[in-house]
């Protein structure tokens, strides 16, 4: 089944149709360039880097990513309009395709800064910062934001924030769909706790139809997707798509319409990431532990997966060329299910 209308290009149906969510530990620059090898046009964010992170340390190694990943969006975390205007230009300069602002983050850190989630009680705030963004580049600005914060259900809430940050220039907004509780939750629970309500998404849709609103939070297969898309511009998969990034091998033909390229096999994607994993280790010196670690569901629910995924996370075995390691990995392929613990068979001291 397809869910794109004949005669629209890839282009056309949007940059931020499908994306994969910005997530802080997961979403480096490896794991983007691996899911690059699955999808050809998903729109990838970087994890969230924060404005002090880039003006006061090292910008060019926080900003670093593979021209591979096109197209891709630098979330950003800040709340000073001077700091963030610095930063998107930064950003801009570097190649990036968009500038995000993280207005959904709930974590305690963020909140001692006065950024992320908190920033949703602040909207003339959060236009200023946008507005001061969009000054300085020609990408987009673009703010992702939850419904709600804390025990605040109402609909007129989100609306007034999406309502007053447009007014900065934004006019695409990444909308997890629960609210944020910003005491008594950890970060974790607060993916999970607050029910989602899409609906308000929805809403945002109809009584702003010129913003472009993406939906985030929940979604797990190609069919929500698919419903997602028939009430706004785009959905956002974050979990998912890391734990099983098989799924996105599809996406290119089911929501773009790009049946140009073959779907990938696993075992050409995996080949292609001991490449990238040698060329990591020859230009910068990264092992390749670090950047298996974001591949380790490419044989979710397959036979033999848990003892190929315990290969490439044994951290005994870090000493050895990521091809070696493959091959050790290659034993357990399309292997019935065996439940006895790995053990290296050569030694690695
Ligand atoms: C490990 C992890 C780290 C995350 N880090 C960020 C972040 O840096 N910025 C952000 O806006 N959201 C972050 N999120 C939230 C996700 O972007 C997304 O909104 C959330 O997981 C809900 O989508 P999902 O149900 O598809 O996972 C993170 C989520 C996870 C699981």
């Amino acid at each position: 089944m397809s869910n794109f209308s004949v005669g629209h290009s890839p282009e056309s149906l949007g940059m931020w149709r499908l994306s994969v969510a910005p997530m802080m530990g997961w979403t480096d620059r490896h794991c983007r360039y691996f899911h690059r090898l699955l999808t050809r046009h998903t729109l990838l964010y970087t994890e969230m880097v924060t404005t002090g992170a880039l003006i006061h340390g090292n910008a060019a190694q926080h900003l670093f990513f593979n021209d591979e990943e096109h197209p891709v969006a630098l979330q950003l975390g800040g709340s000073e309009p001077a700091d963030l205007a610095v930063c998107a230009k930064l950003g801009q300069d570097r190649g990036y395709d968009e500038i995000n602002l993280n207005c959904g983050c709930p974590s305690e850190r963020v909140l001692r800064g006065a950024f992320g989630a908190c920033l949703m009680g602040e909207a003339a705030l959060v236009r200023d910062c946008v507005k001061a963004m969009v000054d300085v580049v020609d990408v987009p600005v673009t703010v992702k934001h939850r419904i709600g914060i804390d025990k605040v259900e109402s609909y007129d809430f989100v609306r007034d924030f999406v309502g007053t940050v447009a007014e900065g220039g934004c006019q695409v907004f990444l909308v997890h769909a629960r609210n944020a509780w910003l005491k008594g939750l950890s970060p974790k629970e607060n993916r999970e706790i607050p029910p989602l309500r899409y609906e308000l998404a929805y809403r945002l849709k109809q009584d702003f139809p010129g913003l472009t609103i993406s939906v985030n939070g929940g979604i797990t297969t190609d069919d929500q997707i698919a419903t997602h898309l028939e009430h706004v511009d785009g959905a956002m998969i974050g979990r998912e798509a890391y734990h099983n990034p098989w799924l996105m091998a599809g996406w290119d033909e089911r929501f773009y319409g790009d049946a140009s390229r073959p779907v990938p096999t696993r075992e050409a994607v995996e080949l292609a990431m001991i490449d990238y994993m040698e060329r990591a280790h020859a230009e910068d010196g990264v092992n390749w532990y670090s950047i298996a670690s974001h591949m380790l569901g490419l044989r979710h629910g397959l036979h033999g997966a848990r003892k190929w995924r315990q290969v490439w996370s044994d951290h005994r075995l870090k000493p050895l060329p990521p091809r070696e390691v493959w091959a050790m990995a290659q034993a357990h392929v399309g292997a019935p299910r065996d439940e006895t613990p790995f053990e290296p068979s050569v030694s690695t001291h």
